[in-house]
């Protein structure tokens, strides 16, 4: 069982489900069989079956539940969680799952909310205009003041704050994304809200990292511990164990309301 003090983000690549398509699958129900046969683009359809993989192996990992056994149900926002007829063979166990080109990340913890979110900065999109369809002004100035690679760099770091905010909420777009707004110009992430999204500012902690050049993710959690241990590891589905050995990125501590107030 996880401890409520450690977050574990499990990492995976995408372009393994080509070749592990016939073991991943039979992990998936029918519904999200279904729903993989659908996908008509390649990179979608192996993102998909990799996450599915992901979800389901790594949660075995947590609870005596086999990873084709798992059952999720769905909020009226449509985030995943484990179904109410299985919680209590993984009492308090939360996840939540982002992917993008190259890039599955799934954040799991205990007894909190949390949202993670990853993006592939590669792609080319004027990224100074679609500052003002989705950031607050402050958020779109920042992005802007900065050139070339920085303002890429801010844009994204944005991005996936505010993309993992939402998602901890379990609501998606269904929140205003100009209803709250970060400042990144400090060690770590802070977060202020507008009456349009009330919420407490205290409650949340936040985490930006680079993996590798091309991809960025951050991590938002709300949890009544103290100091919290982040996790990130590159696994394989069905093949964790050696590769959690083999390929730890990073373990980070994200300091509790004692560590901020002596800093
Ligand atoms: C659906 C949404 C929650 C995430 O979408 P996304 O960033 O495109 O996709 P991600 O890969 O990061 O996350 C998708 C996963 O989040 C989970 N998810 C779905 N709805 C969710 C919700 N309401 N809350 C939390 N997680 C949710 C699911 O596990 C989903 O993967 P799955 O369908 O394979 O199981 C929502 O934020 C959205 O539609 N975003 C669109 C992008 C956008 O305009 N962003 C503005 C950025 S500032």
């Amino acid at each position: 069982m996880l401890d409520p003090r450690t977050i574990d983000i499990h990492l995976a690549d995408p372009a393994l489900a080509g070749d592990r398509r016939e073991t991943w699958l039979p992990l998936l129900d029918p519904a999200e069989r279904a729903r993989y046969e659908r996908y008509r683009v390649d990179g979608a359809r192996r993102e998909y079956l990799t996450g599915r993989a992901l979800v389901r192996t790594t949660l075995s990992r947590y609870a005596d539940v086999a990873p084709a056994a798992w059952r999720f149900e769905t909020n009226r926002y449509g985030r995943p969680a484990i179904g109410a007829d299985q919680a209590d063979l993984a009492p308090g166990l939360v996840f939540n799952l982002s992917h993008t080109r190259g890039l599955v990340a799934l954040a799991v913890g205990k007894d909190c909310d949390l949202g993670v979110d990853v993006e592939w900065i590669s792609r080319e999109n004027e990224l100074a205009r679609l500052c003002d369809r989705y950031f607050a002004p402050g958020e779109a100035a920042y992005v802007r003041a900065g050139e070339g690679a920085e303002l890429t760099e801010r844009f994204f770091a944005f991005w996936t704050l505010k993309e993992a905010y939402i998602k901890a909420r379990g609501m998606g777009l269904a929140l205003p994304l100009d209803g709250f707004a970060y400042d990144i110009t400090g060690d770590a992430p802070t977060i202020c809200f507008e009456p349009s999204c009330p919420d407490d500012p205290a409650r949340w902690r936040f985490l930006r990292r680079a993996v590798g050049s091309s991809h960025r993710l951050a991590l938002a959690v709300a949890s009544r511990q103290d100091a919290l241990r982040l996790r990130l590891r590159r696994v394989v589905p069905l093949e964790e164990a050696a590769a959690e050995e083999a390929a730890p990125v990073d373990d980070v501590v994200l300091p509790g309301e004692s560590g901020r107030r002596a800093s």
